[in-house]
């Protein structure tokens, strides 16, 4: 796959985006101007962090599957933090935690048409050695801290898209879902509210059951989750 390596850059999903030719395509950058986060929100890319993301094309790709989607990318940083030692966590749907802080962040924007995805732009971002503002110091986590040492940007990037090459499973994604069986906070704009998570769907949904004894699915586009 064409691989563009870059210093800086407003976005490397903004960059992925306007490239966008019809070809498969890995952007990577350094920093990152005006990192974009889900939800609207911006995601801090200083020096020393990975920033990366993939274009893909697809010929028959059913929207119904995309979640395999978040999958791929999901158990690819997972693997490639073990390849570093590090024992990751997926905070469905889309956070890879380690001791429980968040490491890296997923952005995914799928483009859809007659039922199927057409084109994903998958953007991931890595804390590796990257200095995190004192408001992120308890919630997020690098690298550096988490192995008490660097570890070469580089490195990381080459092994990342050497696994991101890969087909994972659901199977594989839940793997790192530690959480099972376990109350969690379900966080909503309207607030947040306590469940056990049961379960991920095939298609993304996480199973939970609330309080009453009711079990229903939801999906990340509507709420976050605390673990
Ligand atoms: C999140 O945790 O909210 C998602 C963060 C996604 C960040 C990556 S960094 C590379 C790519 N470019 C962006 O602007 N965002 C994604």
């Amino acid at each position: 796959m064409k691989i563009i390596e870059l210093d800086e850059i407003d976005s490397t999903n903004e960059y992925a985006k306007r490239a966008a030719a019809g070809e498969d395509l890995i952007v990577t950058a350094r920093r990152q101007t005006a990192g974009r986060g889900t939800k609207g929100r911006s995601f801090v890319s200083g020096d020393g962090g990975l920033y990366l993301s993939v274009l893909r094309y697809y010929d028959n790709f059913p929207a119904a599957l995309a979640f395999g989607i978040m999958v791929n990318n999901c158990v690819a940083v997972c693997r490639t933090l073990e390849h570093f030692g590090l024992r990751p966590q997926i905070r469905w749907a889309n956070d890879v935690l380690v001791n429980n802080k968040k490491i890296s962040g997923t952005l995914i924007e799928n483009v859809f048409g007659g039922g199927k995805v057409v084109r994903s732009v998958v953007g991931i971002g890595v804390n590796v050695n990257n200095r995190l503002p004192d408001d992120l110091k308890n919630i997020a986590v690098t690298m550096r801290e988490a192995c008490n040492k660097n570890t070469e940007v580089d490195d990381v990037k080459h092994i990342l898209i050497e696994n991101l090459q890969k087909e994972y499973t659901v199977g594989e994604y839940k793997s790192y879902i530690g959480y099972f069986g376990r109350e969690v906070t379900i966080i909503t704009d309207g607030g947040a509210r306590k469940a056990v998570a049961l379960d991920v769907s095939d298609d993304g949904r996480l199973k939970i059951r609330e309080d009453g004894g009711e079990e229903k699915f939801i999906s990340s586009a509507e709420v976050g989750l605390r673990l």
